[in-house]
């Protein structure tokens, strides 16, 4: 019998119908209110809160085809997408339901007569499997329902215990597999080959008697209740007699679809495969109100997307082609699902848009991942490589994971972490400018700041404090606080910097260091040269100079930040700012890196508002007249009533108490020297103004001069000449390896003359000289291929570096696994590799033991082979 996956969907759901089971609509994918869980990635997650008894329906029974996301979260197949014959990142899964009503007997009985009954599955062709300790479930199987006791497994945790979330409804379950035949490799459940094809999950009956805490304990359910799920796609394989999931007929057609609009004939090549699932998780989950962005579930749209894009660009796609799939989708499941036909527009925009971004990194970001690779010793691409693709180009980690496998390559997933978690902690310095000197210190003084006008005062000290008390004298050399009652010197706060100066008293000096508040006193921090007494009178004297170029790098702050909203757009808000004299840092939120044309635009716009010579304005207003006169505030900020507006022409407007020049002339000019992710979401630019900023560009020049003298040419010559340099490298390079070629092939000849035999099996055990160890891999398919049958253990040594490699023949991998010898060998150069059975690497640091390392490999094939 042969059946569509509509007929299927149809049959099952009018089987449990008429048994009593309300028939209830497929849920949206997005959780309806429930924190704990990113999509919908089973059939019982809209009935959450009745499994938990938090809610009651007027039904006990229920039946559902519900559309489910495996993309994130606990339950993630995405990087097994087109590798297997059986992952989604969405499918439909058919279940049936009791909260509270029947329990196993029943569950397992109404499976059994669905599977046999209504689809006439071959009895002899399920295998079952039960939870470890559910006696009760495997005497149902074996009694009742008569299955053969060796084709009922018993499972532990990993696979028969299932659990929606971390926390939760779960409960043990039992699984129902299909036997695809003997023409596909595979083992039955709770095999050593049981990640094979060949027996397949069809159906999982879950026993939901718990609900997980949040610590990890299970509290038993008010009722014990039963939730099933069976992919639909898996069963409709079964059901039209083909072996993988993307031969039914929902992805036939999508597959074919996309074929024609890339232009390719291969049918079976594994990228179409990806694209067909793809484009229905991105469709559903845009029809269910995502968007690609950067956060959550717009982050995991985005990831299925650019995978898409990517897998297509593989398949030769001239352009965007991925949001040209949406009619061959809704032609195939719009009738099931009609807000699918009602959103199509929506869907192909929001793809198409996604398309465009991508497809503009995706070149740049390439390009570093092949020079990476270039250089790749071994088969682990750094966890630098990676953090760069991804935090500069845009590269989800499972894409570069992705393209590493088709290369038989892994990622340094704790390099990746690493970095990462160097990135948040730049991230949260970045948050706490300046140091926190005054924790302990308190003060009632409240000082006048006189400095937005002035750069000198007189006053009276009214407050002191050395090692962290109040004190009525500072001695002389002693470092100490100073409050005066009024003071030009500006306290650190709004990202500016403290001011530096010195206090001249009646009866000495105190030279400030730094100025920083203690409550609303102006506290001046740093050495009292002659003694220092409260009362004394105090001529005030910042560092006019510093000052006026702090002052030049917070008007700039301004400008750059409205430069920065009207040149990449209304989302770049203010996340942190430094102003100093010497640069002024400023982060931002953004989720690409800066392009080139992006930094001339934005240092250019700056330019020009300096040499418009706005003069600056000042003015004190209510903080909502400000807001609704168009002032940028910080979000989450907390302003008094009354606010200062910083005005430069039309230009820009910002909440701000720092201090400022008079006319932006005074800033005199303006460049970016540094662009940086410091996390996720979150840019950093550093720049520089005044005589500094002509100093930055002196410098550069002088490295242009200085590196085209190298070159003996002219500035204007040396992108030239540094291109005829590379050519030239490039040549040279290719010679050396034809050389080592011709050089391998040579001492390979005799290699395979003179290998051993261990066993009756050809063995090449050897160490080599002059040979790159990027060439290690190609020689060993070369003696691979040369032996016919056999293993190739090969080391060589390079300075202080150890390269091993072990290639085994196909015929051979059941007896020696080439990362086993590999491991025994590295051993003893202290290192450690890994690989695939037929084919590992491993490196080493210590040279000098390549004998012992080749000696504990041929003892090891002496054991494996003899
Ligand atoms: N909720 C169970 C599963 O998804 C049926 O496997």
């Amino acid at each position: 019998m042969s059946m569509t996956s509509a007929e299927i969907r149809e049959a099952f759901l009018s089987y449990f119908a008429e048994r009593g089971h309300q028939r209830v609509p497929s849920a949206s994918l997005i959780p309806n209110n429930d924190p704990t869980l990113l999509f919908v990635n089973a059939g019982m997650v809209p009935f959450k809160d009745v499994f938990l008894g938090d809610e009651q329906r007027d039904y006990s029974r229920a039946t559902s085809a519900q559309r489910c996301i495996r993309a994130g979260g606990k339950h993630n197949d995405l990087e097994n997408v087109g590798y297997t014959a059986r992952h989604h990142t969405f499918f439909e899964m058919l279940g049936n339901f009791s909260f509270g009503d029947y329990f196993k007997r029943e569950a397992i009985h109404y499976a059994w007569e669905f599977l046999t009954d209504i689809l006439k599955l071959p009895a002899d062709k399920l295998w079952v499997t039960v939870f470890t300790e559910d006696d009760e479930a495997y005497a149902i199987w074996a009694n009742d329902i008569g299955v053969p006791e060796e084709r009922i497994a018993r499972i532990g945790e990993k696979d028969n215990f299932w659990a929606m979330g971390d926390t939760g409804p779960c409960g043990p379950c039992s699984e129902i597999f299909f036997d695809h035949g003997e023409d596909v490799w595979g083992g039955p459940p709770g095999t050593p080959d049981e990640d094979g094809d060949r027996y397949i999950e069809i159906w999982n009956l879950v026993f939901m008697q718990y609900n997980r805490q949040a610590d990890g304990t299970l509290q038993p359910l008010p009722k014990p209740s039963v939730d099933t799920g069976m992919g639909l796609e898996r069963i409709a394989a079964v059901m039209q007699h083909v072996h993988s999931n993307y031969e039914i007929d929902l992805f036939d057609a999508l597959i074919k679809a996309t074929a024609k609009e890339i232009g390719t004939d291969d049918l079976s090549n594994k990228s179409l495969r990806v694209i067909a699932d793809h484009i229905r998780s991105c469709s559903f989950l845009i029809t269910d109100g995502v968007q690609p962005s950067n956060e959550g579930r717009g982050y995991v749209l985005r990831r299925i997307i650019r995978r898409a894009v990517r897998h297509g660009n593989l398949l030769g796609a001239k352009g965007a082609f991925f949001h040209k799939l949406v009619p061959a989708l809704t032609a195939q499941m719009g009738q099931a699902y009609p807000e699918l036909v009602q959103k199509q527009q929506i869907i192909a925009d929001a793809l198409a848009r996604e398309e465009d971004q991508f497809n503009k990194t995706l070149e740049r970001g390439l390009a570093i991942l092949n020079d990476a690779l270039a250089d790749l010793e071994g088969t682990v691409i750094p966890g630098d490589v990676v953090f760069k693709l991804y935090d500069t180009y845009g590269f989800p980690v499972d894409l570069t994971a992705d393209i590493a496998r088709e290369k038989e390559l892994t990622l340094d997933h704790d390099g990746f972490e690493s970095e990462m978690a160097a990135q948040r902690k730049r991230a949260q310095q970045a948050s706490q400018f300046g140091v926190d000197y005054n924790a302990r210190l308190k003060s009632s003084q409240r000082s006048t700041f006189t400095g937005y006008t002035e750069t000198v005062g007189s006053s009276e000290v009214v407050e002191l404090f050395a090692e962290g008390e109040a004190v009525q004298q500072l001695a002389a050399g002693q470092q100490g606080i100073v409050v005066l009652s009024s003071t030009p010197f500006y306290a650190e706060s709004g990202g500016q910097a403290g001011d530096t100066g010195r206090l001249v008293l009646n009866d000495g000096v105190f030279v400030v260091e730094d100025t920083q508040y203690i409550g609303k006193a102006i506290a001046h921090h740093g050495r009292a040269e002659t003694t220092v007494t409260i009362g004394a009178s105090a001529h005030a004297e910042i560092d006019a100079q510093r000052r006026a170029a702090i002052k030049r790098n917070h008007s700039a702050t301004h400008l750059v930040h409205a430069a920065l909203r009207n040149i990449l757009g209304e989302h770049v808000t203010q996340k942190g700012s430094l102003v100093t004299a010497e640069r002024l840092r400023f982060d931002f939120s953004h989720f690409a890196a800066l392009t080139n044309d992006e930094i001339v635009a934005i240092e250019r716009q700056v330019n020009e508002q300096i040499i418009a010579n706005h003069a600056l304005s000042t003015a004190l207003m209510p903080i909502e007249e400000a807001k609704q006169a168009g002032a940028m505030a910080l979000f989450g900020e907390k302003y008094d009533d009354d606010v200062r507006v910083v005005r430069m022409g039309d230009y820009s407007m910002e909440l701000c108490g720092g201090t400022h020049v008079q006319q932006t002339g005074d800033i005199g000019s303006f460049r970016l020297v540094s662009e940086a992710g410091i996390a996720s979401g979150v840019r950093r630019i550093e720049a520089v103004t005044g005589l500094a900023a002509l100093g930055y560009s002196q410098q550069q020049q002088q490295l242009l001069r200085n590196s085209a003298e190298l070159l003996k040419a002219e500035p204007s010559q040396l992108p030239e000449r540094v291109q005829q340099q590379l050519q030239r490298a490039k040549e040279l390079e290719r010679t050396i390896a034809d050389l080592q070629q011709q050089l391998a092939a040579q001492a390979g000849g005799s290699l395979v003359e003179n290998a051993q035999l261990i066993g009756g099996h050809k063995v090449i055990v050897a160490e080599l000289d002059n040979v790159e160890s990027k060439a290690l891999r190609g020689m060993v398919d070369d003696l691979k291929n040369q032996l016919g049958s056999g293993v190739v253990v090969l080391a060589v040594g390079q300075g202080e570096k150890v390269s091993l490699i072990v290639g085994v023949t196909k015929d051979l991998t059941a007896k020696v696994k080439a990362g086993d010898v590999v491991n025994v060998a590295a051993a003893e150069v202290g290192g450690k590799g890994g690989g695939r059975p037929d084919m590992a690497q491993a490196g080493g640091s210590n040279p000098a033991a390549i004998p012992a390392a080749l000696a504990a490999a041929q003892q090891r094939l002496e054991a494996l082979l003899q």
